[in-house]
């Protein structure tokens, strides 16, 4: 065989496609919204407008968009059909186990190729709502109607509590529902796209996204991050927990990025956003394991340039605005819907099959079978 020309383990640096989307800087720590910077969204633009411009390409006439805010309101309205097959599933599983089948469930055979703006509405609007029905579910709680009214983030910590949110824990959510909706070619958008390229439907491909998000070193980080904060307990532990983890050769949760060798521009946002709905012992001990293990990651990884990533702060923030560990992964692909949607709808404008292929090293070709084969006859 001969060797493969392009080869590249995990598809760095891979050009997959053109995108008009989001650009991510690794090199300079900047995330960019087709033209906007992050930084001078969050906090202040509602997560409507974002998603009004990640499906648009530009921003509202006015702030949240009346558009996506009608459009997401209208669509909360969930077939009773959909509600069943929510309720049949076990109360105890996983919000992460449960928005898979959530998401799966809503391909009822209304969402079909091409992706269109309103599937990606009822994509956005729809999941939370199932999501929330769900969650109060298990705990034995009687589902709470959604309100067409408010926005997409009261409504969702709404219907998870049955109790008006405090409005710094919207304001909070909000800015981070933007500051996750969309990231470049992020491994959960990537396959997103490879399924569009087939010419699925949406709803498959927001499935397939989920499953490949759910991952612990991609979206699943931000449960264990509060996980380590609770070993950890107090900062002068942090350094002995620390090392003997790196030691150990495993990763710390919440630092490193494929793409970012700088400051995620996503942590600093939220870190600065933390205090307003975290505990303030809480953030000192965030900030003070942060700290160590960036001192320490530089010694036992020297030259690897390790920062502190996205879902860091984000679990800190997650867990002020009152969510539990097991809903930050679920509520990051909520987040996510509206950015899958736009690459959805951008691949299916533009779309080639993506098929790549592998350099074989198996045995090569001409080995035989080791008994006589059994052809024709009884
Ligand atoms: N803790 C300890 N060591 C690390 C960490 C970490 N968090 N991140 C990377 N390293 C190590 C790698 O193991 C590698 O060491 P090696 O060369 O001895 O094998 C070295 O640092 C260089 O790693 P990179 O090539 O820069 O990392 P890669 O691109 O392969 O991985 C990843 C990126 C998967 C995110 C990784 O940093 C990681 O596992 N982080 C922890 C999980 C996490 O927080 N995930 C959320 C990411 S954000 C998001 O997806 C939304």
């Amino acid at each position: 065989m001969p060797p493969s020309p392009h080869f590249s383990k995990g598809l760095d640096d891979v050009i997959v496609g053109k995108s008009q989307i989001s650009y991510v800087g690794g090199e300079t720590g900047e995330l960019v919204f087709r033209g906007f910077d992050v930084r001078d969204l969050v906090p202040g633009v509602p997560y409507e407008s974002v998603v009004h411009l990640l499906l648009h390409g530009g921003p509202p006439d006015s702030d949240p968009s009346p558009e996506v805010l009608r459009a997401l309101g209208a669509a909360r309205d969930v077939p009773a059909s959909l509600e069943r097959l929510v309720d049949a599933l076990p109360p105890a599983l996983p919000p992460l186990e449960a928005l898979r089948t959530i998401l799966s469930s809503l391909g009822d055979g209304s969402y079909e190729y091409p992706p269109t703006l309103e599937q990606g509405f009822r994509l956005i609007a729809r999941a939370p709502v199932l999501l929330a029905r769900h969650v109060r579910r298990s705990q034995g709680l009687a589902p709470v109607p959604p309100r067409p009214e408010l926005s997409h983030a009261a409504n969702y910590l709404w219907m998870l509590s049955g109790q008006e949110p405090l409005p710094a824990r919207v304001r909070a959510l909000e800015g981070y529902f933007d500051l996750l909706a969309d990231h470049g070619m992020n491994a959960s958008t990537f396959a997103l796209c490879v399924a569009i390229s087939t010419q699925t439907d949406l709803v498959s491909a927001a499935t397939a996204a989920f499953g490949t998000l759910k991952g612990p070193v991609h979206g699943g980080a931000p449960a264990r991050v509060i996980e380590m904060l609770d070993a950890i307990g107090r900062e002068e532990l942090a350094e002995a927990w620390i090392r003997e983890r790196l030691a150990r050769r495993q990763v710390l949760f919440g630092f490193g990025h494929r793409a970012y060798k700088t400051e995620d521009p996503r942590g600093l946002i939220l870190h600065g956003l933390a205090p307003t709905v975290a505990a303030p012992e809480r953030l000192a001990l965030a900030e003070g394991v942060e700290r160590t293990a960036l001192r320490a990651l530089r010694e036992a990884r020297p030259g690897a340039r390790l920062y502190t990533n996205v879902e860091y702060y984000s679990a800190v923030v997650l867990e002020g605005i009152g969510l539990p560990p097991e809903l930050f992964t679920p509520t990051f692909a909520l987040a996510r819907t509206a950015g899958w949607t736009a690459h959805a709808i951008e691949q299916a404008a533009d779309n080639r099959l993506m098929r790549p292929d592998v350099e074989y090293v198996g045995p090569a070709p001409g080995r035989k079978w080791p008994r006589p084969l059994r052809r024709g006859g009884p």
